[in-house]
């Protein structure tokens, strides 16, 4: 349910319309009332500060954060606070940093794909630095938040290390490594400028019809649960926040992103973005259940409501809720019963979604306990520049009152402190050398080995012998590093013509079996005498709702270069079928690698021929982890992280369902050696 799905979002920008002169007055007069006040700088260009005995509450270490943060809050004016609740995309202020001072912006982020020129370390912390420094010549001084999407290492660097997606990551069933992951992420963001992740998604994904299922660790609440010591290596044990190799995280999309019903009843078919139809109890047991322990056991720094809605059937209430517009679940359950005090952070305009003009969307989700607002420029839409306005408005006419603004304020300023922001503002860079190492790359290597799950392995055929066997590769993703990768890579969509440095499948299996390994990706070429065949099929990337396997208005599809692909739909192509069949009619074993962000369908007529199935996932840079297993080098462990459906009739399928009868089912995985 985009507002557009033809209009690709991260493109547009407007130009900047008059805005009203009371609020530049704001922090004009916040300017010149602290500059009759001499206060002590916030200290040298590297951030740090001035000597103690200058220095004014806010500013001084050794106080607590609370004094600290009550001490800035009774200095800050409207303006300056409800700039803090604020949040710009980068091409937003790219071309004019001094916004962020205007503003006092609290935040700014890159959108999937919004990447600097030339996309490397150095220059993604000269543009975080840049703009830190605008934020800096604020009166205050209040340092700013960048965040971005290291939903599986810090993707959108070019030479990041790049991890298989969480689909992948919940089939290793291995919470430690999931630490390790979340700290090499947090450590290659850190040190290129953002200091704030929109990761984990701790969905549970009950549709794998779903564009989203490959962000999730699976279709078990207790599954996702186990895993989210991955927020524990990005945000390092409770105090070392601000440590140059960690990140404030953000469990995410609460709660009920993908629980969300196919169809609604109205035709409409799409699960991203929907809505959940069940019951409390069910909502409980498998949307929220993520969340105690993402708040009490893992101290999650910031959570992003879901776009998707609840309407509770069986209550009567008939009408779908935005999460965003919730005050019972972010307010009442979130921040009540769960304690969570760390600060709500809205997904990329979704306040849009929720019914009446703009200031009652403003005024809805406030009031609901959103605390900061991802309100980037959108071709003639209000943006981050009205919501200021709009939202200064609402208080002065007191339809939001000053608590509520204090409280978000309050929850924002202390995320800054605690990231030690107003201590060491500007990007640590010592572990800049560490983006993409050879260690981070092992690491990430494990993890795609870990990941693999093998579901099918007659007569013993894997693993391969390396040294013995011939080997016969074909299949759309066998050397495709870009849909190995998948989306939130390079671009928001990833692209199969997307390349990142690493090793695809192919380069993998090469380096291990050598001079014996012929590769055609349609299976075209001659098959050598009794080689053995490996056929890597699967999907090309995709994000958000342009994954959805689609109904009607899922047939757009932006693709590499706008030009509209089919909708998906967990169905092999028919280069991929056909290249199975060639190659399993010709070898003497064949395996059958699927390299996607969910199960896809492997009619039994293809299955008959097959001799090893194993499901790859979305391995990310080090494809050569497949070949660890495929060869025998470390041994399949992995098990499966959703039901794998004989059908897409039987989407959603879960286990514990009445009348459970999968391909493979939820944990299923043969092991070798
Ligand atoms: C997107 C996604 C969210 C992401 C945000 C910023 O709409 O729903 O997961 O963090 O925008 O890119």
């Amino acid at each position: 349910m985009f507002t557009d799905p033809s209009h690709d979002r991260r493109r547009s920008r407007r130009p900047f319309p008059r805005r009203p002169a009371r609020l530049l007055s704001g922090i004009a007069a916040a300017a010149l009332a602290t500059a009759l006040v001499p206060l002590a700088t916030t200290g040298a260009a590297d951030g740090s500060t001035a000597s103690p005995e200058r220095l004014l509450p806010y500013q001084d270490p050794s106080l607590p954060t609370q004094e600290r943060v009550d001490d800035l809050l009774g200095r800050m004016t409207l303006a300056e606070k409800v700039g803090q609740m604020a949040q710009a995309e980068r091409l937003d202020v790219a071309a004019d940093p001094s916004l962020i001072t205007t503003y006092g912006l609290g935040s700014v982020l890159s959108g999937g794909g919004s990447v600097p020129t030339p996309n490397t370390p150095g220059a993604w912390a000269d543009m975080v630095d840049e703009f830190q420094q605008a934020a800096l010549d604020t009166p205050l001084g209040i340092p700013l938040l960048y965040g971005v999407d290291s939903v599986h290492g810090h993707g959108n660097l070019q030479g990041a290390t790049v991890f298989p997606h969480n689909i992948g990551l919940g089939a290793t069933r291995d919470p430690q490594l999931l630490e390790k992951v979340g700290h090499i992420t947090a450590m290659e963001t850190r040190a290129s400028g953002p200091q704030w992740t929109f990761a984990p998604c701790i969905c549970v994904a009950r549709d794998d019809r779903w564009g989203r299922t490959y962000e999730s660790f699976g279709e078990s609440p207790k599954l996702v649960r186990s895993l989210e010591t991955v927020i524990d290596g990005l945000q390092g044990k409770p105090g070392h926040l601000g440590d140059n190799d960690r990140v404030l995280a953000t469990a995410k999309h609460y709660a009920g992103d993908g629980l969300t019903a196919w169809d609604t009843g109205e035709g409409d078919y799409t699960l991203d973005q929907g809505i959940d139809q069940v019951s409390r109890e069910e909502f409980d047991r498998v949307a929220l259940s993520p969340y105690p322990d993402a708040v009490t056991k893992h101290h999650v720094g910031s959570v992003m409501p879901s776009f998707s809605s609840v309407d509770w059937t069986g209550d009567g209430l008939g009408n779908p809720v935005k999460m965003h517009a919730s005050h019972e679940l972010l307010t009442d359950v979130l921040k009540g019963q769960l304690g969570f005090d760390g600060f709500v952070i809205s997904d990329w305009r979704a306040i849009h979604q929720i019914p009446g003009d703009y200031a009652t969307q403003v005024e809805t989700s406030v009031n609901a306990g959103v605390d900061m607002f991802m309100e980037p420029r959108t071709e003639g839409q209000t943006d981050w520049q009205d919501f200021v306005g709009t939202l200064t408005q609402l208080v002065e006419d007191g339809r939001v009152t000053q608590a509520r603004i204090d409280d978000a304020v309050s929850r924002i300023l202390t995320a800054k402190f605690e990231l030690g922001l107003f201590e060491h503002p500007m990007t640590d860079r010592t572990h800049l050398g560490d983006i993409g190492s050879k260690a981070h790359r092992a690491v990430a290597r494990r993890a795609v080995s870990e990941s693999q799950v093998l579901l099918r392995n007659r007569r013993h055929t894997l693993p391969l012998k390396a040294k013995k066997q011939r080997v016969y590769v074909a299949g759309s993703n066998a050397d495709s590093i870009g849909n190995q990768a998948g989306g939130w890579t390079l671009t928001w969509q990833g692209g199969s013509t997307n390349v990142v440095p690493g090793q695809t499948v192919l380069d993998g299996i090469r380096a291990t079996a050598r001079r014996k390994v012929t590769f055609s990706e349609t299976a075209s070429t001659p098959v050598p005498r009794h080689a053995a065949g490996v056929v890597v099929v699967g999907e090309t990337p995709y994000a958000e709702g342009f994954g959805d396997v689609g109904g009607p208005q899922w047939g757009y599809d932006p693709g590499d270069n706008g030009v509209p692909r089919p909708a998906k739909t967990m169905q092999l192509s028919d280069a991929d079928r056909a290249a199975v069949q060639k190659v399993c009619a010709r070898t003497t074993s064949c395996t059958v690698l699927v390299v996607s962000g969910r199960p896809m369908i492997l009619p039994a007529s293809l299955r008959r021929q097959v001799d090893a199935l194993v499901a790859s996932w979305l391995p990310g840079s080090e494809g050569g982890g497949v070949a660890d297993v495929l060869f025998g080098r470390r041994p399949f462990t992995g098990r499966l992280p959703v039901s794998w459906p004989r059908s897409v009739a039987q989407e959603p399928i879960n286990v514990g369902d009445a009348g459970y009868d999968p391909l493979y089912p939820f944990g299923w995985g043969l092991r070798t050696r």
